[in-house]
């Protein structure tokens, strides 16, 4: 099983581009995941954008002059949800087993509240790439995304599809859309404010050794032992 050396260079090859792990650095997120994670993220704020301004009178306001008009905003916002939804399928295909839910998670939900007061402590041994917070944000998105699909799909075709079903599915989008933008605020300051380190794996890939190990100490022991596949996608650096 192969070790990961700390004084070498590693490069993961991918015909989009290379992502360069410098010594003292692993490997987190492939580019691959990174280019899916930023098409989901760039859909997603696109359609929260396009969707308020359609939910309120004061947001209709400032938000449909960023797609022209009100009514391009109503024409847009299915597709922009569409688009979320698709990227949602290789995210998750991606981060599956990663994801997937066990006892160590139930453990850290009793202890989130020490998480969320003080960063500054390393999570406990058992937390493994991701916490059982980021699990829960991630289940979420994938069940807010059914959500939007099949609700949205009643939206989309009322004449067809009937009005009594449209108005229901105004309750369970609303609802999903509501939920989405708190988990959206909360995810985006733990990706970078609260957690300095974390946005550069999402825009170069790599994270410190001293992050990986205080952050997520068990898949920092995978990855020491060459058991994590994506962080062994970087191979040395051939002599040029
Ligand atoms: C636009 C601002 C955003 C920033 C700065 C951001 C940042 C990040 C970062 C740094 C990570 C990696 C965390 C780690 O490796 O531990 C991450 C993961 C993730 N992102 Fe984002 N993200 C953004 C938007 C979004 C949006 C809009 C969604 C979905 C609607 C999303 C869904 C996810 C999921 C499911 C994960 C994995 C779980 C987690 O780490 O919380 N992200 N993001």
């Amino acid at each position: 099983m192969a070790t990961q050396p700390l004084n070498t260079v590693r490069v993961e090859e991918h015909k989009l581009g290379r992502t360069v792990v410098h010594p003292g650095e692993v490997l987190r997120h492939s580019l691959e995941t990174r280019l899916v994670h930023w098409g989901v993220a760039i859909f997603f704020v696109l359609a929260l954008l396009s969707g308020f301004a359609l939910f309120t009178p004061w947001a209709y306001h400032f938000l449909s002059p960023l797609f022209g008009s009100g009514a391009w905003a109503r024409l847009l916002h299915p597709w922009f949800g569409l688009g979320f939804v698709i990227m949602v399928v290789p995210l998750l295909s991606r981060w599956k087993r990663a994801m997937a839910w066990g006892d160590s998670d139930r453990r850290w939900m009793k202890r989130m509240k020490e998480y969320i007061t003080d960063t500054q402590d390393p999570e406990p041994s058992y937390v493994g790439k991701f916490n059982a917070g980021q699990k829960l944000w991630m289940w979420t998105m994938v069940a807010c995304a059914v959500i939007f699909l099949v609700s949205g799909i009643f939206l989309w075709f009322p004449e067809h599809l009937g009005r009594t079903s449209a108005w229901i599915s105004y309750f369970f989008h609303d609802i999903a859309g509501l939920i989405m933008l708190g988990g959206f605020f909360v995810h985006v300051y733990e990706g970078t404010l609260a957690l300095p380190g974390s946005l550069r794996s999402m825009l170069h890939g790599t994270v410190s050794r001293e992050w990986a190990a205080k952050h997520h100490p068990a898949w920092y022991q995978d990855v020491v032992a060459g058991r994590d596949a994506e962080a062994n996608e970087a191979k040395p650096r051939k002599p040029e």
